[in-house]
């Protein structure tokens, strides 16, 4: 079976003229995505704003393609699950993580599953080799095929590979996905998921939690750079195109399981809280929320996660229900109407937050339709009691032997049956974790010009550069949350063992000599130099902590003062001054653009930075090598205290070229740091 697209390229084999037709099909199919794809919802659905949620499936647009059950597959699997005691089964749908259990744990209570948290390896060894990491999932696998079960089942290890093998010592980071989202290049996600499964199987990892699907509405919410866009058809377009780059052919030596997460609503939660309350009707929730998982299972996907967040379809009261005990949704509309026929994953502790719930004891989850619960730390107590569920009658055996169904049905696709995920890593180079070229295409490509007064930019070679700013020289700010540590923060520059920063860029194409660094631009006189290169950012964060809570501003300036003031201390000084600014949303910043000529917003462009040094100078040849060509995947905000878009500096989609400049006036400098009011 192969469920490459027809712009599938095999990254071995890669060809331009190849890339270019793929490019082109790819563009295409995203163009085609908005219109036809979503037939609009229902009367029915339209009307549905009650506050009742109608619990028909009807309005939901029919997945575009169902694949026909493999009935050689499909009877191994029942052969299995008939040959399997409640206590084994009830071990495969738990999920463990690597701090907490052991592969002699794994074995004895023949555990489905284990994961590595953000910022967890091996040992707790940070700078863990690919060897070290295969060699504890050989551990676990061999763990797993000798247990007491009629027929062994493997063990699945799963992964936040969420721009490329982000927890790994030495491994290429991606920009982030609303960085990706800039670029709009459907076949460039499709070649980062590609790179992606090759580096988590050189260490000897099988499924990549990733793509996040979410299609954020307010940028409060700090998981905002792990969305693509708030156009549900961008959304949907990386989506296949994210899933496809993953899985590849699904059985083979580079490919991984993908996750399209969080299913369903998280990047509609109220005022972009965390975990928060989705307040949303049904149309709305299938035309915004929703077009991510119809490209991701047009795509295949074999896994979908659970979002931590509520639906709220009337939008009254505090909050609607939990997502995770959600049965119409993941049920009725994901497995029923929309054929998805892998496995349902719980979010890492999710279950206590369903009201009557602990963490170790939900069966309102299972019996709604999750199949394999995230328990990082309390599995033990969770296997004992849902297996006391099952005797009780509180679960069905049917809803076990479904959910065991589905976790053997994706171990069978992806070939784990046939052999240890660590013989096939071991075969890999160690440089398997690293794709330098394509992290700097992608880095190039998510640049958005915002701002390019006097033609500031592009700069040339020649020049004699002041550099500024925290950001300039730091692995962990250009990289952000999800990056060697779950909230991006506790690294250093010698954590990461490969990549470029955007002053050793600067260096590179000017040579050392013509460049001086100075993070607060303090005490040094700009007029000694031709340009001032500015790197802003923001500090690391990543879920629970990334939040701007309201009624905070989303003003730059109001959280990191020392930006402004390094901008203050070398601009209007008749040198032209040009800003790259880090950060995981598009924010407030009229007083940073003003302070700048020219005005770049970067994202967070991981370990490949010094690639933007690449598209700010000209060639030796005095020529443009690289034009701007980012869009803003999301509104720009006009005040300080828009956080939707609703009012636009510069609408989403925005972008300028050296090839096609704009005049930008001074831009209004009210109080940014008064807080929010309504
Ligand atoms: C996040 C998921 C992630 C999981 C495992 C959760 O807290 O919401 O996106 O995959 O942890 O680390
Ligand atoms: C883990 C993350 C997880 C988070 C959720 C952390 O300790 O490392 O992967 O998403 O907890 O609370």
């Amino acid at each position: 079976m192969t469920t490459n697209s027809p712009g599938a390229i095999p990254a071995t084999t890669f060809n331009w003229k190849q890339a270019r037709r793929a490019a082109l099909a790819a563009c295409a199919a995203l163009a085609l995505a908005t219109a036809p794809a979503v037939a609009p919802p229902t009367a029915e659905a339209q009307n549905a704003t009650s506050g009742v949620t109608s619990r028909t499936v009807d309005m939901w647009p029919a997945a575009p393609h169902r694949r026909p059950a493999d009935p050689y597959i499909e009877a191994r699997i029942a052969t299995i699950v008939s040959r399997m005691t409640l206590e084994q089964k009830i071990g495969q749908m738990t999920q463990a993580e690597i701090r907490s259990i052991t592969p002699e744990q794994a074995r004895e209570f023949h555990i489905g599953s284990i994961l590595n948290g953000g910022g967890a390896w091996p040992a707790m060894h940070k700078h863990a080799a690919p060897a070290e990491w295969a060699a504890l999932s050989g551990a676990f696998y061999a763990a797993s095929m000798s247990t007491d079960m009629a027929t062994p089942v493997p063990i699945i290890w799963g992964t936040d590979a969420v721009h490329g093998h982000n927890n790994v010592f030495g491994a290429t980071l991606f920009p982030h996905n609303i960085g990706l989202g800039a670029a709009r290049d459907p076949d460039l996600i499709y070649r980062i998921g590609r790179a992606t499964a090759r580096a988590v199987r050189a260490t000897g990892i099988t499924w990549a939690f990733a793509p996040t699907l979410a299609v954020v509405q307010d940028q409060r919410w700090g998981r905002t750079y792990e969305s693509f866009s708030s156009d549900p058809a961008l959304v949907r377009a990386y989506a296949g195109s994210y899933v496809r780059g993953l899985q590849g052919a699904l059985n083979g030596d580079t490919d991984v399981i993908a996750t399209a997460k969080h299913f369903l609503g998280d990047g509609g939660t109220w005022r972009g809280v965390d975990q928060g309350d989705t307040r949303t009707g049904l149309a709305d929730l299938i035309r915004t929320h929703a077009q991510g998982y119809y490209g991701a299972l047009d795509a295949n996907v074999q896994t979908v996660m659970i979002s931590y967040s509520s639906w709220n379809e009337s939008g009254v009261g505090e909050r609607g229900a939990r997502m995770h005990a959600n049965r119409y949704l993941i049920t009725d509309v994901l497995k029923g109407r929309l054929g998805f026929d892998g496995l349902v994953v719980s979010d890492w502790n999710a279950i206590e937050q369903v009201p009557g719930c602990t963490r170790t004891h939900c069966p309102e989850v299972i019996n709604a339709g999750v199949d394999m619960v995230m328990v990082p730390d309390d599995w033990r107590a969770f296997i004992d009691e849902t297996v006391a569920d099952v005797r009780r009658g509180d679960i069905a055996v049917s809803r076990i032997d479904d959910a065991v169904s589905r976790i053997l049905r994706v171990k069978l696709r992806s070939g784990l049956f046939d052999s240890s995920p660590a013989a096939s890593a071991a075969a890999m180079e160690a440089a398997s974790i690293t794709d330098a070229p394509l992290a700097r295409e992608a880095v190039r490509k998510s640049l958005v010009l915002l701002k390019n007064a006097n033609r500031a930019l592009p700069l040339a070679r020649e020049s004699r550069v002041l550099v500024i700013g925290k950001g300039a020289d730091s692995f962990p700010l250009q990289s952000g949350g999800w990056s060697r540590t779950w909230q991006g923060t506790e690294n250093v520059n010698e954590d990461y063992a490969t990549g470029e920063t955007l002053l050793a860029g600067i260096r590179r194409v000017v040579g050392a000599d013509h460049v001086r660094y100075s993070e607060t631009g303090a005490g040094v006189d700009p007029r000694q130099f031709d340009v001032v290169i500015a790197a802003l950012a923001e500090q690391p964060y990543a879920e629970m902590k990334g939040d701007v809570t309201f009624p905070a501003t989303m003003s730059h300036s109001a959280r990191y003062p020392e930006d402004l003031a390094a901008l203050d201390a070398v601009s209007g000084q008749g040198v032209p001054v040009v800003t790259v600014l880090y950060s995981g949303r598009t924010v407030y910043a009229n007083d940073l653009i003003n302070r700048s000529g020219a005005f770049v917003a970067a994202w967070l462009p991981g370990t490949e930075a010094g690639a933007i040094a690449d598209v700010l100078f000209r060639g030796p040849d005095g020529r443009v090598q690289h034009d701007f060509s980012g869009r803003l995947p999301f509104a720009w905000p006009r005040t300080a205290c828009d956080s939707t878009g609703r009012a636009a500096r510069f609408p989403a989609g925005f972008g300028l070229r050296y090839s096609r400049p704009q005049r930008l006036g001074a831009l209004p400098e009210g109080s940014a740091a008064a807080p929010c009011s309504q």
